[in-house]
């Protein structure tokens, strides 16, 4: 590792590592960021469970030997509940993943019930069943799968519009009443829904704690790189590289200037 500026790299099945990068690249302003999308394959939410390991793996290890990242970070639920297991048998590489945070919001609620907004596959993960039989035992927990919650979000940063209505659809079932008691903590499962969190809040039947895991991911970084070095300064070089080599809308182009990153061959 170059111990002044580490080299991190951010994945995800599109836009929604953003929501990821954003703690980490505050936590580590000095790094050198390649963030990338698999928008070729995106959505991963219903990818038959043994292409998604064969997929997330390939890339993950074309693009380790192109940039000998020091830290890797799986910014997608739907993958980080299936491949870490394979990645790390394979790399020798750091690697933090995504998961639901669901110790965090059973802690929280004071309703005891919660609900878990996610894509079709984290909700059927045994990884996240067991992180509800593990840590909220004592809770009513919901499953919801929003089935295109994140295609929604990738539509917003591509700067297309979205209709309130639409997402009222994807997240209504989270919001449950049982006599006096209702939902009062939604995880967010799926690192593109913090991308829709003024909508979210917007078009929801009360208010509700939002559980974005993206704070506990930097902790987590600088637990493994360490802190940002005394006065260090944003360098603002990183590379976004999507696979699917799509147009990049100007709206799109600016979600990732704003984070630092320019457009870089696949
Ligand atoms: N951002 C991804 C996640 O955290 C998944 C979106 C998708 O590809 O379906 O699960």
């Amino acid at each position: 590792m170059s111990a002044s500026r580490p080299t991190i790299l951010v994945f995800d099945s599109g836009v929604g590592g953003l929501t990821v990068l954003d703690p980490i690249r505050a936590a580590r302003p000095d790094a050198f960021y390649v963030y990338v999308g698999d928008t070729a394959f995106f959505p991963y939410g219903r990818m038959p469970e043994e292409h998604l390991i064969a997929r997330v793996v390939a890339v993950i290890e074309t693009m380790a030997t192109r940039f000998t990242p020091d830290l890797i970070v799986i910014a997608c639920h739907t993958a980080s509940t299936l491949v870490l297991p394979a990645l790390r048998e394979r790399l020798a590489i750091p690697i933090i993943g995504t998961v639901p945070a669901i110790k965090p919001a059973a802690e929280q609620s004071k309703s005891r019930m919660i609900s878990v907004l996610a894509t079709e596959g984290t909700v059927k993960r045994d990884y996240t069943n067991a992180l509800i039989r593990d840590f909220a035992g004592d809770c009513a927990v919901t499953l919801v799968s929003a089935r295109d919650l994140a295609s929604l979000a990738e539509t917003v940063l591509h700067g297309d519009a979205v209709s309130d209505e639409a997402i009222r659809a994807e997240i209504a079932p989270a919001f449950v009443t049982d006599g006096a008691r209702r939902t009062d903590t939604i995880v967010l499962a799926c690192t593109h829904y913090p991308l829709l969190l003024p909508a979210l809040e917007r078009v929801a039947p009360w208010p509700v704690t939002w559980i974005d895991p993206a704070p506990a991911i930097a902790r987590r970084v600088v637990q493994l790189i360490g802190d940002a070095p005394a006065g260090a300064i944003g360098v603002n070089d990183g590379l976004a590289i999507l696979t699917g080599a799509e147009d990049w809308p100007k709206t799109l182009i600016s979600a990732f200037n704003e984070r630092g990153l320019s457009p870089g061959a696949i």
